[in-house]
């Protein structure tokens, strides 16, 4: 199956009522956690690199890895998915190199950091669907702005001073003609998200809800969503790792978001958790090794395990052969037949 656009994917996620986990990568281990994970399950899969990591892997490293993934695993859909695009000119460097689906973050200025007015994020984001859609490409649009900061990216704070509000969220579906829509509700990139188990003072679920009754045809999108499992962080620190005490999004909630219209859930750090942890004990309990592949290894599978887990909680499992991949092309042909209005 060659790589499909991430449209295809969400669209049958709704028909079926369930999530896809979206996991970043920036190299070939990561790369194959998650293709073993989709191969054990049976999961369809959306890979997605940053910009940070485009950089790291010079970009072509990366796309390469993904042919790759998708000659030896040939029955799972796979999508590559640009997370974060900072600009019309990012994303349009996505669609030149072949991913099927790019995310414009026109919810902060170019610098990634300042958060834009309404106007600039529809004018950014209507661009960048005019060009995807004509190549049959995927877009993700951002409303409302995320906490954190990760590589340089993100406004920090908490994630509660800009929640999505839900008739703006209306108004850019609307003059953009995204396919899946992220939205900010409490939560933030990176390990420390919350200082204590969430509630709805902090993580508003209640808001997501009344955003997909007002839009229930949209495909949502939950950034932050990593669960920062304790088990994880208590690996790191028993050997020699200095976490700070942090609470993640509860995969309970991330499934109360999939019943009411989130079809996308972006998780990485919890994988870097699961890999750091896994290097550490191997350093701590072997210091006479070397070899990258002894601390390589045990890294892969501890990765493989947290995505495995994350796809069948999401509900993917199990309906990666459901479907044939739609062209990119027809997909184009599809759009035009819709123009924007
Ligand atoms: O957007 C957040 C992801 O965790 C990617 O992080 O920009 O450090 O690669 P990164
Ligand atoms: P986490 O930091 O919670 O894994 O979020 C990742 C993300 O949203 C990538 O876009
Ligand atoms: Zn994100």
């Amino acid at each position: 199956m060659p790589l499909v656009s991430m449209r295809q994917l969400l669209d049958e996620a709704a028909k079926g009522g369930y999530g896809v986990g979206a996991f970043n990568v920036n190299n070939m281990e990561q790369i194959q956690s998650i293709m073993e994970a989709a191969r054990e399950t049976k999961s369809p899969v959306i890979v997605q690199a940053s910009r940070g990591a485009r950089s790291y892997s010079q970009d072509k490293f990366l796309y390469h890895l993904m042919l790759a993934a998708n000659e030896l695993y040939p029955e799972i859909p796979l999508v590559l998915h640009q997370d974060h695009g900072n600009s019309v000119a990012t994303c349009k460097s996505a669609i030149d190199l072949g991913f099927t689906s790019v995310m414009m973050d026109g919810s902060l200025m170019e610098d990634g950091k300042t958060p834009s007015s309404f106007e600039y994020n529809v004018k950014v984001t209507r661009e960048v669907v005019e060009l995807a859609h004509a190549k049959g490409v995927t877009v993700e649009g951002e409303i409302g702005v995320l906490g954190g900061i990760e590589d340089g990216h993100g406004a920090g704070g908490t994630g509660l001073e800009h929640v999505t509000d839900p008739e703006q969220a209306a108004r850019f579906v609307e003059q953009t003609g995204v396919d899946a829509l992220a939205i900010a509700i409490g939560t933030s990139h990176g390990a420390y998200k919350f200082s204590r188990k969430p509630d709805g003072a902090v993580l508003k679920m209640d808001r997501l809800i009344e955003i997909h009754n007002l839009l229930p045809k949209v495909h949502l999108v939950m950034h932050g969503s990593s669960s920062v499992p304790q088990d994880l962080q208590d690996i790191i620190n028993k050997y020699g790792g200095k976490l700070k005490p942090t609470w993640g999004v509860p995969v309970e909630e991330i499934q109360l978001g999939i019943r009411n219209g989130v079809r996308k859930v972006n998780v990485d750090t919890d994988n870097r958790l699961a890999i750091t942890g896994a290097i550490r004990k191997v350093f701590a309990e072997t210091p006479e090794k070397f070899d990258p592949r002894d601390y390589m290894k045990p890294a892969r599978e501890a990765m493989q395990k947290v995505v495995a887990q994350r796809m069948t909680q999401f509900g993917q499992a199990g309906h990666a052969g459901d479907y044939e991949a739609i062209p990119l092309a027809l997909m184009a042909e599809q759009y035009a037949a819709q123009p924007v209005a």
